[in-house]
């Protein structure tokens, strides 16, 4: 009787191991390097850093192959005339038909230009760069995208921020004067999930002053929503909209092109980024990809490193956590290091510089993020 139990149970084993070892014959698994073999990586290639104009000019045509970023990264009245369904690229089988109304919020093309700044930090020269034009269009010079992570925070990156001709952020991130000198405080494009809306503006529902006093901070740059990512961020994103253009603002807001993020998602996904949904950070550094010479990215770093214990902040600004396993925040990490190993952006170096100091710690984890999901 026990043999037999054993057999039995021998038998089962077995089965289990066959079906284990097939499942991994047909879907490998991915092995990610370790928070401590990239850290090593990094500190080993050290400050030195070339650009890599065939790696640029490979990224920027890929890009446009795939996701077409100048052209479609925003709603426009060109890419969504009325009638056109939206389907929401964060969720199944929910789609909005554009209609008279949100017709009337999306830009015109022609509206769509990047105005570029130079020299003193008030000069912005509005030269524009239209996105819709015969002649090919030139890239933008030099492009800074900027994370939230912790690891801005006493980096004194403003300077070298602020000089870009571009600069993107993530998700209305506070630009006060304690942190002018690590992240600076001039701002061209800024994202901003509805969630934000939602949770800090009381959904824009009651008084929109508080919103529109926060807003400043980003000059007359243009607000980017992912509006159309999840069926209830449509409504704040709206509400945003209108208060934001009834009022005497010179801020531009643009609405995500749903098709934009996906196929961004898929091009990321054919390079092994897993997650369900990439961050912010990693759909900036596309459309900076598709449409800038020279693309520097600052504040990301996923990893935790503790000195003594102490991990670096989640954010520069604060701590707080997002939904663990919605990004996949090392890999997305891995890919812009193969980037900046090949020349093709930038990883910063006072980031390295740092992690250099962080390095006499033996223990740092893998925790956290560096910036919030698009859609949340
Ligand atoms: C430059 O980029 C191309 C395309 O990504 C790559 O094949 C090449 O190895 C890079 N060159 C260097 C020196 O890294
Ligand atoms: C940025 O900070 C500098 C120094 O405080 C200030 O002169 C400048 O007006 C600020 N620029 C913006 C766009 O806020
Ligand atoms: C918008 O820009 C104009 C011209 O630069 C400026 O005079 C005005 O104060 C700005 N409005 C706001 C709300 O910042």
């Amino acid at each position: 009787m026990l043999v037999r139990c054993c057999r039995v149970k021998l038998s089962v084993w077995a089965a289990l191991c066959v079906l284990v070892i097939g499942w991994f014959y047909v879907f490998p698994v991915y092995r990610l390097p370790s928070d401590k073999e990239i850290v090593e990586e990094v500190l080993g290639l050290g400050e030195a850093w070339k650009k890599n104009q065939t790696g640029i000019d490979l990224y920027r045509n890929l890009l446009t192959e795939c996701c077409n970023p100048r052209w479609m990264f925003a709603v426009t009245k060109e890419n969504a005339p009325i009638g056109k369904v939206l389907w929401y690229d964060g969720e199944y089988y929910y789609s909005h038909t554009v209609n008279d109304e949100t017709y009337s919020v999306f830009v015109q093309e022609a509206e769509l230009g990047v105005r570029r700044s130079r020299g003193t930090p008030d000069a912005y020269l509005h030269s524009v760069y239209r996105l819709r034009t015969t002649t090919p269009l030139k890239p933008l010079k030099k492009c800074a995208v900027v994370g939230n992570g912790g690891i801005l925070r006493h980096s004194k990156c403003g300077r070298d921020i602020n000089q870009a001709d571009f600069i993107m952020r993530c998700n209305l991130p506070p630009l006060t004067k304690e942190y002018l000198e690590d992240v600076g405080n001039k701002t061209h494009l800024v994202t901003a999930n509805p969630s934000i809306i939602e949770k800090r503006f009381q959904g824009l529902l009651w008084s929109r002053k508080a919103f529109l006093d926060y807003l400043k901070a980003y000059g007359s740059s243009f607000v980017y929503m992912p509006a159309f990512s999840m069926k209830p961020g449509t409504d704040p994103s709206l509400r945003a909209y209108y208060t934001v253009t009834d009022s005497s603002s010179n801020l531009t807001m643009l609405f995500a092109n749903p098709d934009f993020l996906r196929n961004v998602g898929k091009f990321w996904k054919a390079r092994g980024v897993h997650a369900k949904r990439l961050s912010t950070g990693l759909f900036l550094v596309s459309l900076a990809l598709g449409m800038c010479d020279e693309v520097t990215v600052y504040g990301f770093w996923p990893f935790s490193i503790a000195l003594d214990g102490q991990p670096i902040s989640h954010h520069y600004y604060d701590n707080i956590l997002p939904g663990k396993w919605f990004h996949a925040m090392p890999e997305e990490f891995v890919q812009l290091w193969h980037l900046h190993k090949s020349g093709t952006l930038r990883v910063k170096k006072q980031m390295i510089k740092k992690i250099d100091l962080f390095m006499h710690a033996a223990n740092y984890k893998f925790v956290g993020t560096s910036s919030d999901a698009i859609s949340e």
